[in-house]
């Protein structure tokens, strides 16, 4: 649990949309604001912003696919503010509307270079500097409510399958910091308008530079009636405040989440049915332990 106020906080993907929404929430709540993103004109102007709100601001042009990019970063934010106490592993990245059997190696490190390696980068960049200097801490990382179920329409395989890993490296990094005061978070939204729909105006020029992914644009018109991602920052600085993990913003994806969990549990079932036949008695032992 940790009141923003006054604390250094690092926002990635903070050009846009919901990295913008939490860096605003952030300001507002009185943290001195670090925005990072791979594109300079809108970063200097999302930082111009920010400042609206009083606090102290800073745009760093990172590349969260790179680690030395976000080493590079956290260096200077050292140098000029000191230590950070809120990380918002935030930017990400979508691409949808391809089937899985056709999607092509550039596509894949792209996604997974963002969204994936963005979150490892993060991890391994800020959590050893937190625990060096002791003082209570929050890392909020960016999954989606694609994190805990796939849609079964929208063809996003390779989205999905980067944002389960966001939930999995979440749930690990919580484990592993039970012991410490650093907290941790993972977002889960559903539609928030924002531009992700242009993804691909931010490819890094390592994976293949700026594209056009007309697969996407589909997402463009849906998310306009999505959450404001002031709204959803605001959920972000609650969840700061009040140590909360799961950050899920749209009650509506609530029945998609116990759909998925019936299936899981139905596998049991299943199981216990063969395990009964084939005599594995372990899994029949287990059902009478549990009835
Ligand atoms: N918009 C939604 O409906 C929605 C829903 C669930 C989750 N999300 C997640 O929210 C996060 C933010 O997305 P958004 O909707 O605000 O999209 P957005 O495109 O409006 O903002 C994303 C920002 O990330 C930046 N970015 C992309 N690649 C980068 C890189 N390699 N390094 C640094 N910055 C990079 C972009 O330049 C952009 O400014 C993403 O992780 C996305 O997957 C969005």
């Amino acid at each position: 649990m940790l009141d923003p106020s006054g604390k250094a906080a690092f926002v990635t993907g903070a050009a846009s949309g919901i990295g913008l929404g939490i860096a605003c929430r952030l300001a507002e709540a009185g943290a001195r604001v670090v925005l990072a993103d791979i594109r300079a004109e809108p970063l200097e102007a999302a930082r111009a912003e920010v400042a609206k709100f009083g606090g102290e601001t800073l745009a760093i042009i990172t590349d969260v696919s790179d680690q030395a990019s976000v080493d590079a970063a956290a260096d200077q934010i050292e140098r000029e503010w000191g230590d950070v106490q809120i990380v918002c592993n935030n930017a990400g990245v979508a691409m949808h509307g391809e089937p899985l059997e056709k999607v092509q190696d550039p596509d894949w490190n792209w996604v997974i270079g963002v969204n994936v390696y963005g979150i490892i980068h993060g991890i391994r960049t800020f959590v050893p500097r937190l625990r060096a200097h002791g003082k209570a801490s929050h890392i909020v990382n960016t999954a989606s409510i694609g994190g805990l179920q796939v849609n079964p329409t929208f063809l996003t395989g390779p989205y999905s399958m980067t944002k389960f890993a966001v939930v999995a490296l979440s749930e690990a990094l919580e484990n592993e910091l039970k012991e410490t005061d650093i907290g941790v978070s993972v977002l889960c939204p559903m539609s928030v308008a924002t531009d992700i729909h242009l993804s691909e105006r931010s490819r890094p020029d390592r994976l293949g530079g700026p594209t056009e992914r007309p697969e996407n644009h589909f997402m463009g018109d849906l998310i306009k009636q999505g959450l404001s991602p002031d709204f959803v920052g605001q959920y972000v600085v609650e969840a700061i405040r009040s140590g909360q993990f799961f950050i899920l913003t749209h009650p509506e994806t609530r029945e998609w989440i116990e759909r998925r969990h019936s299936r899981i549990l139905q596998g049991y079932d299943w199981a216990d049915g063969i395990g009964a036949k084939i005599g594995a008695w372990p899994v029949a032992a287990a059902k009478k332990e549990r009835a």
